[in-house]
């Protein structure tokens, strides 16, 4: 916890960072390759396995509580899979310690700002890929895509986390609160910034924004970790189902299209 306060106020340093990974310390290469992790975790010989790598159980909360915080370094995708990732390198180290944190940044605002899939599932995503094999992750992400678009955010949770802990998000009005809450009824950055936008009324400049989105990524952060631990637990079951209506456009039209978003977002029903 002492670690995510540190995230909280600073932001990861780079000397706590070059400490943290090993690098910049003149360690030498076999150390960085071994590292401290769980027995046959580390890259041998160099070459990272292609196989999923290592998970043990982690706290959903810190998984909030970092996300939020890498949120405000580097975006939204970032800010899921740091939360994951970085949990693992402090819990099982070895490969985690080579895989760049900075990766998924390119997923913000729905990769590089055009507003397509929502960052926080792209970087969660990533992360569940690392660690579950090809047939699992279609389940666990496809689930956690499926539970973003029926859910209101920021969730209760992470608002009452903000206001306990005094996130201050605007300088101006240093006062933290419960932020207004709007489903999106898509896995898309646009449809569900912009439906907050309207619920809410603030824009999408404003510092309640860009909380509302830190927000989003402890939330999303939280439930993917939930959902790896029960996955880990053996005790994993997709629960999404599309919406009735969505089923029947898929009845008819299953095979002139590709995926499980609602139609009717888009489409008028004819
Ligand atoms: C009973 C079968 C059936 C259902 C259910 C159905 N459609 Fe269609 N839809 C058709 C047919 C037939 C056409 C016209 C021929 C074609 O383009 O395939 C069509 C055309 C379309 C088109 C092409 C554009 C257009 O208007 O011509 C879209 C888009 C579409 N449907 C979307 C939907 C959506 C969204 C839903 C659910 C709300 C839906 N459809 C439900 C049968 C169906
Ligand atoms: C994010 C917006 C979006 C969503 C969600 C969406 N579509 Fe589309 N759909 C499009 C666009 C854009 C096109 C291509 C342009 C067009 O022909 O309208 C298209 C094309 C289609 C077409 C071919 C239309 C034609 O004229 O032949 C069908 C059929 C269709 N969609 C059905 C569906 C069904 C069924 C769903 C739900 C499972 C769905 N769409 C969800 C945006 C969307």
């Amino acid at each position: 916890m002492e670690e995510v306060e540190k995230l909280l106020h600073k932001g990861v340093s780079r000397r706590s960072f070059l400490k943290k990974t090993g690098v910049g310390l003149g360690v030498a290469a076999g150390a960085l390759m071994f590292g401290t992790g769980i027995a046959g975790a580390q890259a041998q010989g160099g070459v990272v396995s292609e196989s999923p790598l290592p998970y043990v159980e982690l706290d959903p909360e810190e998984a909030r509580l970092r996300a939020h915080a890498a949120y405000f370094r580097a975006g939204c995708a970032y800010s899921t899979f740091y939360a994951i990732v970085s949990m693992l390198r402090d819990k099982v180290g070895g490969p985690y310690n080579q895989i760049p944190l900075r990766m998924l940044g390119y997923g913000r605002g729905g990769a590089a700002s055009w507003g397509t899939l929502c960052g926080t599932l792209n970087g969660a995503g990533a992360a569940i890929n690392l660690v579950a094999p090809d047939a699992d992750v279609n389940k666990i992400l496809g689930d956690l895509i499926g539970w973003y678009t029926i859910t209101p955010f920021p969730s209760q949770e992470s608002n009452d986390v903000a206001v306990a802990n005094g996130y201050k998000y605007d300088a101006k009005a240093p006062i933290s609160i419960a932020l207004p809450q709007s489903t999106s009824n898509s896995p898309l950055c646009h449809a569900s910034v912009a439906s907050w936008i309207k619920v809410s009324g603030f824009t999408a400049s404003a510092p309640e924004r860009a909380e509302r989105c830190g927000r989003l990524c402890g939330d999303v952060a939280y439930k993917a970790v939930m959902m790896l631990n029960a996955w880990k637990a053996g005790t994993f079951t997709a629960t999404f189902k599309v919406s009735d209506e969505t089923a029947g456009c898929l009845s008819c039209h299953g095979d002139q299209q590709v995926g499980k978003m609602s139609c009717t977002s888009c489409h008028t029903p004819h």
